[in-house]
């Protein structure tokens, strides 16, 4: 099953039928918002907007892991994420789709993993006999892989999508997290540049490497609202990042719609293998 984080607004497309507004409460509290449980030509689909409904959480007070385990409770095993990201590489404009395929992260205060040994907690309604319930049951201490943070074959689907469109996009690049809720300095982007980052954002991580914690496929539409700072000429604001997110949402929508068509139950990747001999 599909969970979609962003994509707000979605919800008003006709082909998109509602089924309901589902509370979840997890063992990490509360998550973001309700998740919206739809159909779209015969496939259902969750919604969870990462920020909540009218913007209440800035980017490191989200609640990433109850919103990562709620899609779990709810059966999602892929996440698919749209996100608002500034541009460092000169190659890319506002308005730019990047399907990200790896990240640098410099977030700071974010509790980063569902296994902390001993302080970890198990969610007794949660039945699923699996190694996520195994490791969480045993308190053991996890580290799973990032080599290849985001799923391949979500990435090519989006790719097939984009091409298909006609949308201007680029098919890899490196998203580098900030704490926030600030923007950077131009000094922090040249450094980034440096170490390779081609986007900046807040809220890629801890969101990706908690839905890997549970063995889930995740890849990230990136939308870039904004040249990053001392890149751009003047100061940033926020209103530039939600106009340009408004200017796209039409094209978010066919793609994301398109996808929801498009992906297959079963994908070829190893995401759902990555908790295998992960565990001390
Ligand atoms: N920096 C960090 N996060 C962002 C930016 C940015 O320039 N634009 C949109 N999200």
């Amino acid at each position: 099953m599909l969970g979609i984080i962003g994509g707000s607004g979605l919800y008003d497309v006709d082909d998109i039928k509602v089924i309901e507004e589902i509370q979840i409460n997890t063992p990490y509290g509360e998550p973001s918002d309700r998740y919206i449980h739809a159909e779209y030509k015969g496939k259902e689909v969750f919604f969870l907007p990462r920020h909540g409904r009218g913007h209440k959480f800035p980017p490191h007070l989200i609640n990433y892991r109850a919103n990562i385990w709620g899609f779990r409770k709810l059966g999602v095993d892929k996440i698919l994420a749209v996100s608002a990201v500034g541009g460092i590489n000169p190659l890319l404009k506002p308005g730019d789709f990047v399907i990200s395929d790896q990240f640098i992260d410099f977030t700071k205060v974010r509790p980063v993993t569902f296994y902390e040994g001993i302080y970890t907690v198990f969610d007794e309604a949660d039945k699923n006999d699996d190694l996520v319930n195994e490791y969480l049951k045993n308190n053991r201490v996890v580290h799973i892989d990032v080599t290849e943070p985001f799923c391949p074959h979500m990435r090519s689907i989006l790719f097939e999508i984009l091409e298909q469109h006609n949308f201007r996009y680029h098919s890899k690049g490196t998203y580098v997290a900030t704490e926030g809720p600030r923007l950077e300095t131009s000094a922090e982007i040249r450094a980034f540049s440096q170490l390779g980052a081609d986007i900046v954002g807040m809220t890629l991580v801890p969101e990706i490497t908690l839905a890997r914690e549970l063995s889930m496929h995740f890849a990230s539409i990136n939308v870039v609202t904004n040249l990053a700072a001392g890149i751009s000429e003047g100061r940033l604001t926020s209103d530039e990042v939600i106009q340009m997110i408004h200017q796209k949402n039409e094209e978010l929508k066919k793609v994301i719609l398109s996808f929801i068509e498009l992906y297959p139950e079963k994908l070829s990747c190893n995401c759902s293998s990555v908790l295998e001999g992960a565990a001390i």
